[in-house]
């Protein structure tokens, strides 16, 4: 490990949370150079829900590199972009009824959210952009504007402007409806809010500490967008990709939102970002937002195959079943270990065990050493983050979940050591 610690520098965090050199992996699981398996409920922060190294993929990628197929292509047209563009329309948006115009940004999820907030200010000639407290949406400087949490901004980079935020859904309690509290603030002339291009949002936080947006607020906040002529981003990058059982998040509550940003998994595990748009927002003149790595062809090609998992229901089906069986598992753990005030909650096959402050990162420390990958999310890591490949194994799901039960159950017997003193 020593080559880390001596050469990249101190901005490293993952290295620290999971303290070996890996390997190889396959589905979910991992192993290090010793050999050590490991299980993973990480799933690389969403980009990897159809597992790693899936075989279909893997073949089409050692096919297309053995053909000496386009990897780079800038925004050329090429086989792997127009089989990729054919898959998603006839695949994902034909379906569903939708006939958004697709933008290839650089390809990380914080070049779509830029993209996005950039045309949404472009589009409507207004600058201000509203977010949301909790919400994530990446670390560029727009991109971070909008991102709630200070441990990632300061005043010096200046990265504040033009956004304003206002509570997310359950933020001041489960009685409050904070979009009649938003309104207020748009109707009313002297509120100091001005009048915002977009509104950004992800209809579940996956950051942010895994809040789950109500179906109510979410078509309440598309009715107020549309009455103030406000456009409706919705940041996907994390949660859509079926992670909540639909492939695109929203789709639970019926809404239309006029942009939705994609990033991790669309790429099959390979580098990719999107942004969907309705086509009258397209006013982009040629070349007016470019970016070296739009058109990354691996990317194209693993996530064409990757789309295939769509044809039909069956991944949908699954991520219902395993979601329901993830939750059950967690509630009975929550039950087993009221003594750190535990709090489950999530969809479809993003799930979180919120926990008194320092329990969450402490007990991912623990699962590590037993062989399980395990992140936290929320303000203060206060709550312990499953997000296992959607294609995960329930036997893998069983397996990890004793895993944390056997990490709480050392850390309750480590605590009550100290109580009494022993
Ligand atoms: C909802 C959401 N938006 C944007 C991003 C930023 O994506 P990236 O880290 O690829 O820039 C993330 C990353 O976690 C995210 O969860």
């Amino acid at each position: 490990m020593r080559i880390f610690e001596e050469m990249e520098s101190e901005v490293r965090g993952y290295v620290r949370s999971f303290p070996t050199v890996f390997d190889v992996a396959k589905g979910s699981e991992l192993f290090d150079e010793n050999g050590t398996r490991y299980i993973d409920f990480f799933a690389g922060a969403g980009v990897l829900n159809y597992g790693h190294n899936h075989p279909m993929i893997t073949e089409a990628l050692i096919e297309h590199l053995q053909r000496d197929g386009i990897v780079h292509g800038l925004d050329k047209a090429t086989i792997a972009k127009r089989a990729f563009l054919q898959k998603f329309r006839d695949t994902i948006l034909a379906p569903r009824n939708l006939q958004y115009k697709v933008q290839f940004t650089g390809p990380t999820g914080t070049n779509a959210v830029e993209t996005a907030l950039k045309l949404a200010r472009m589009v409507k000639q207004r600058s201000n952009v509203i977010a949301f407290t909790n919400g994530y949406h990446g670390l560029t400087m727009g991109a971070l504007a909008a991102t709630g949490n200070y441990f990632y901004k300061d005043e010096s980079y200046g990265s504040r402007s033009n956004t304003a935020f206002m509570p997310f859904d359950g933020f001041l309690g489960e009685d409050v409806d904070t979009i009649d509290y938003l309104r207020k603030f748009l109707s009313d002339g002297s509120s100091g809010i001005d009048l915002p291009a977009a509104i950004i949002v992800e209809t579940v936080q996956g950051e942010g500490g895994i809040n789950v947006a109500r179906i109510d607020w979410l078509k309440k906040l598309e009715r107020l967008c549309r009455e103030f002529d406000i456009l409706l981003i919705i940041d996907d990058i994390q949660v859509g990709n079926g992670r909540t059982g639909t492939f695109f998040s929203f789709e639970r509550a019926g809404i239309h939102p006029d942009m939705v940003t994609l990033s991790k998994s669309i790429g099959g595990g390979l580098p990719m970002a999107l942004l969907l748009m309705r086509p009258e927002l397209d006013q982009w003149q040629p070349g007016e937002h470019t970016g070296t790595f739009r058109g990354n062809n691996l990317a194209f090609v693993a996530a064409t195959q990757a789309l295939s998992f769509w044809d039909n229901d069956d991944l949908a089906t699954a991520v219902k079943h395993k979601g329901e069986f993830i939750q059950k598992g967690l509630q009975k753990i929550a039950d087993e270990f009221p003594q750190f005030n535990p709090k489950v909650r999530g969809l479809g096959m993003i799930w979180g065990l919120e926990m008194t402050p320092g329990v969450a990162s402490e007990t991912s420390a623990e699962a590590f050493e037993r062989g399980l990958i395990i992140e936290t999310s929320g303000a203060d890591d206060q709550v312990l983050k499953f997000l296992p490949s959607l294609l995960i194994e329930e036997e893998l799901v069983s397996e990890g979940l004793d895993i944390i039960r056997a990490s709480l159950q050392a850390l309750a017997d480590k605590r009550e050591k100290m109580m009494t003193g022993g």
